[in-house]
């Protein structure tokens, strides 16, 4: 055992497939950079977490850090450990649909595994951030744990193995936090809701959506950003016909669609929490970030997709 471990994790961006992908379809995520956490772990008196929400002994930590709390203790419970200090970092704005939940326990869990001078498969790591995130999510699809492990864009299909893929679209990607919290279990929820009072509406919504979601894949082979632009704008209304967008997410939508861009969509669970908009060079990315703001989005990030190209 040393005496402390570290670990890391990315956020992560849905591009295509949000909800549709807990009922088994495709969706596409990418790794989102510019946010990551740090996770370290050091052996203590007793449990602690220190967070910027929460600082204190791990028993008395808020409901809503549930799914550290337990992950911890299956980590201590399955290796036999002494009481540990988690010390966490993080630049994900939590509940954001950026897949900081799972970010934290990717984190959590290398840090715990470097601690303990063991390797660590990526298998035995989704097991732990999955279990982790039954408790923040209630029916994972399991896409956040594997887009905020992993350093490449993926094709994800809950129960199967997942694909990484070469970006090759020449494209920037605009991320806008609405500012208010997501509520992806509460729209997790509802969208099954949905499902159970009408099967046929809200299927042939998923369907179509799994449908996008694998033309957008042959967009980004194929460097062909504009209709990657109208795939996306295709996917954003079933999203507001599941009734999983709102008036913010809306309205930013539709104002980066005036100033320029290709498409534009919520991304993750909805009902708050960050859109995405696509566009076709620098300067119009820049000209949205800012109407973006002007329209109160409270951050903005733009991300070149090429830079994920590789031969
Ligand atoms: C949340 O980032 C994405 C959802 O599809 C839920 C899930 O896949 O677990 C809304």
């Amino acid at each position: 055992m040393k005496s402390s471990g570290e670990g890391n994790a990315n956020g992560k961006i849905i591009l295509m497939g949000e909800h549709s992908v807990v009922y088994g379809k495709p969706a596409i995520a990418f790794p989102f950079q510019p946010t990551h956490v740090t996770a370290e772990i050091t052996d203590h008196a007793y449990e602690k977490l220190r967070s910027g929400y929460f600082v204190g002994p791990l028993a008395k930590a808020p409901k809503s850090l549930e799914n550290i709390k337990t992950l911890i203790h299956q980590l201590r419970h399955d290796f036999s450990t002494p009481p540990v200090q988690i010390t966490i970092s993080s630049t994900i704005p939590a509940e954001r649909g950026m897949g900081s939940s799972a970010a934290v326990a990717v984190a959590i869990t290398r840090a715990f595994f470097d601690w303990l001078n063991r390797p660590l498969s990526s298998k035995l790591l989704l097991n732990y951030v999955n279990y982790a995130e039954k408790i923040s999510h209630g029916n994972p699809s399991g896409i956040d744990a594997a887009a905020t492990a992993g350093d490449e864009p993926i094709l994800f299909q809950k129960g199967a193995t997942f694909e990484t893929f070469p970006i090759n679209i020449s494209a920037f990607l605009i991320v806008a936090d609405t500012g208010v919290k997501g509520k992806t279990r509460q729209t997790v929820k509802a969208v099954a809701k949905r499902f159970e009072q009408d099967a046929q509406t809200t299927g042939r919504l998923m369907n179509e959506l799994g449908d996008l979601t694998l033309k957008a894949k042959n967009a980004i082979l194929n460097n062909q950003a504009p209709y990657l632009g109208e795939l996306m704008n295709a996917a954003q209304k079933n999203l507001a016909a599941l009734q999983v967008s709102d008036q913010t997410l809306d309205n930013l939508i539709t104002v980066a669609n005036q100033n320029g861009a290709l498409g534009a969509k919520l991304t993750g669970g909805g009902k708050g929490g960050c859109m995405i908009a696509l566009a076709s060079d620098y300067k119009t990315a820049k000209k949205i970030t800012t109407a973006l703001t002007n329209q109160g989005a409270k951050a903005t990030w733009i991300q070149e997709l090429g830079v994920y190209q590789y031969a």
